[in-house]
């Protein structure tokens, strides 16, 4: 991508996070980047982001700061719901004032699970966690706001950096002999590089404001399997019905919402 295009002052939120840290090296040749970290600016803080955003005056806003911890938001709702939906509301109000553009990132949590197709944008959302519902209230205020703003909906986020699933299972690949791995759930695990850049893309394109799913095609369940890095055989993989786990409630339905998430 040429480097002729400027975005201006650039603020990132998260930036020491999984797609924080991605979007910081896909943009940093387009205009001057500002990524606190948390000890800098509490992003469940209101009034330190509004006088970090009074401050810097960005003229883009990238929000991948989330409280990504799906499994406690269920015991601690109100800050699930701070950083989740108060965070992207905020920036919208604060974007729409300074005429910025704000981009938000969501997740297939937002869905109920159920069904047998991929999600598109306008299929109807009934989160089943606490975490998709405070996901969902944050795309609704940015959707519903007047500054120019792109949500980015996405699933199974994975980087070198940061804690995920592909992570997970080439440690334990590496360190058992068999393992039992989930095979009634498809879900596209989408890499945070393809993200950071395709909202380069996107902005450099300057794609209209709303809601986009940002994933690649989903592949056929399964494919997700250690056994492809780590070296081991097939045979020491089991399948694993999600089910054969004694998920709490929460946790089952969250698992149904994946089997089909994009
Ligand atoms: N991970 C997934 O599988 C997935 C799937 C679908 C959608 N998404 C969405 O994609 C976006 C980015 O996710 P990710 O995977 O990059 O998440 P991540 O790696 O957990 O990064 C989240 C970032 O938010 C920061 N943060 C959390 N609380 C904060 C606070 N109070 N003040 C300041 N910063 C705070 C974290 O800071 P520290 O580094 O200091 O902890 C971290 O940099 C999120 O909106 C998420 O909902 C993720």
């Amino acid at each position: 991508m040429s480097t002729s295009h400027r975005f201006g002052r650039i603020l990132i939120l998260g930036g020491n996070g999984q797609v924080g840290f991605e979007l910081q090296r896909s943009f940093a040749p387009f205009g001057e980047v500002h990524a606190p970290r948390r000890s800098d600016v509490d992003a469940s803080d209101p009034d330190a982001v509004a006088a970090l955003i009074d401050t810097w005056q960005p003229q883009l806003i990238l929000n991948a700061a989330a409280w990504t911890a799906v499994d406690k938001a269920e015991e601690e709702r109100e800050g699930a719901m701070r950083l989740n939906a108060e965070l992207p509301s905020l920036l919208a109000q604060k974007a729409s004032a300074l005429g910025a553009t704000l981009v938000h990132y969501s997740s297939d949590y937002v869905y109920p699970g159920d069904g047998d197709q991929a999600w598109r944008e306008d299929s109807p959302t009934a989160p089943l966690s606490v975490y998709g519902e405070s996901k969902l209230a944050g795309d609704e205020a940015v959707l519903a706001s007047d500054c120019r703003h792109l949500v980015f909906r996405t699933s199974w986020v994975y980087a070198a950096r940061g804690n995920n699933f592909m992570k997970t299972m080439l440690k334990l690949g590496r360190e058992r002999d068999s393992l039992n791995i989930v095979n009634d759930q498809i879900g596209a695990p989408t890499p945070a590089r393809l993200i950071a850049q395709l909202t380069c893309e996107a902005l450099r394109q300057q794609i209209d404001s709303g809601l986009y799913h940002l994933a690649p095609q989903a592949p056929p369940a399964g494919m997700v399997s250690p056994n492809r890095s780590s070296g081991r055989p097939l045979s020491r993989v089991k399948p694993w019905r999600s089910t054969h786990r004694r998920w709490v409630a929460s946790r089952q339905q969250i698992t149904r919402r994946l089997r089909h998430a994009l």
